[in-house]
């Protein structure tokens, strides 16, 4: 079997970089992009969020998938190939490829270069039968899909995590629009979603108590100031997760906990006390919200799964 690894630990020029942050803290509303967030150092600590109790997400779409495993490789269908946006360390994935029916191949795509091309390695380890194919690409911009030594019978988009809930609606609504177009006329998209619920849990799974989701937060100026050479002192700067009501959104923060001023390269950056730089959106759905969007995506909510409490879902669409 062979690894298609694409390009290696260069996917984020530093140049595009450069651009992005220094484009989102020149808005009144400071932001800087969550895909920088995954980093060597980040992923990890993603995968430790993961593990915490407070964090429902990755424990109940986890459930859910081994539940409803069969079920999910019937619709799925045989002899797939089987693409995953955003794939991190494979984790869910795993137990899926374990079950499908005959996938000839299994795409992860990931934008952290060093991470994938070991998991894709201990994947390829794994599952000799299932040509694994790495791709090192931001999943919303443009990519190639390799094509499978055997060719497939269809193609199925895998997006878990609730990680379309990190767009806003226009983009989520777009990036939904492309994996239709990725997946085909004759394929399919697994999605999973969080749903909208009580606030305490929400607050709790992004403002956990041992302060991983801090780390993982306050990682993105670690890499910013490694990466582009910046200034950003880590002291100064406390983690913060706000749930939107209105959005139905969480927001995740870095406030400044003092007046400074940061440098950037040749560029330098004035904070107040108490202003926030908004690193994440993660955007909570219910069945009918996303139903919609999906919908004017061109896609079509063909069977879903829930837990009992209603925390997520995870949906198989087609083309409408
Ligand atoms: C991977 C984007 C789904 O939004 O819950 C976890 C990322 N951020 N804790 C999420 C995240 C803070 C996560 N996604």
């Amino acid at each position: 079997m062979t690894i298609t690894a694409t390009s290696t630990d260069a996917p984020v020029a530093r140049q595009t970089m450069l651009d992005d942050v220094i484009a989102g803290l020149s808005q009144s509303q400071k932001t800087l992009p969550s895909k920088y967030f995954y980093d060597a150092r980040g992923s990890k600590l993603f995968d430790d969020i993961c593990d915490l109790d407070e964090y429902y997400v990755t424990r109940v779409e986890s459930t859910l998938m081994s539940e409803h495993v069969g079920e999910i490789a019937s619709v799925v269908g045989q002899g797939v190939l089987l693409i995953e946006y955003g794939s991190g360390s494979s984790l869910k994935t795993r137990s899926l490829l374990k079950y499908l029916d005959q996938p000839v191949g299994y795409v992860p795509i990931d934008i952290s270069g060093d991470y994938l091309a070991q998991v894709g390695v201990d994947l390829q380890d794994e599952f000799p039968a299932i040509e694994i194919m790495t791709v090192t690409a931001d999943f919303t911009g443009t990519f190639e899909v390799p094509n499978p030594g055997t060719p497939e019978s269809r193609r199925i988009v895998y997006f878990p995590g609730s990680t379309i809930g990190n767009f806003k609606r226009e983009q989520a609504q777009s990036l939904l629009a492309g994996m239709a177009e990725v997946a085909g006329a004759d394929g399919g998209v697994l999605i999973g979603i969080d749903l909208d619920k009580d606030r305490d849990v929400l607050h709790a799974a992004y403002n956990d108590s041992r302060g991983v989701t801090a780390q993982f937060n306050l990682n993105i100026l670690q890499r910013i100031n490694r990466e582009l050479g910046a200034g950003f002192n880590l002291n100064n700067f406390r983690h913060e997760a706000i749930f939107n009501a209105d959005t139905s959104c969480i927001e995740m923060h870095l406030v400044s906990t003092r007046r400074q001023t940061v440098n950037v390269c040749k560029y330098s950056f004035e904070f107040e006390e108490n202003e926030m730089i908004l690193t994440e959106y993660s955007h909570k759905y219910t069945f009918g919200s996303f139903e919609i969007m999906a919908a004017e995506a061109g896609l079509n909510v063909k069977r879903s799964w829930t837990d009992p409490d209603n925390m997520f879902a995870v949906m198989y669409l087609e083309r409408v």
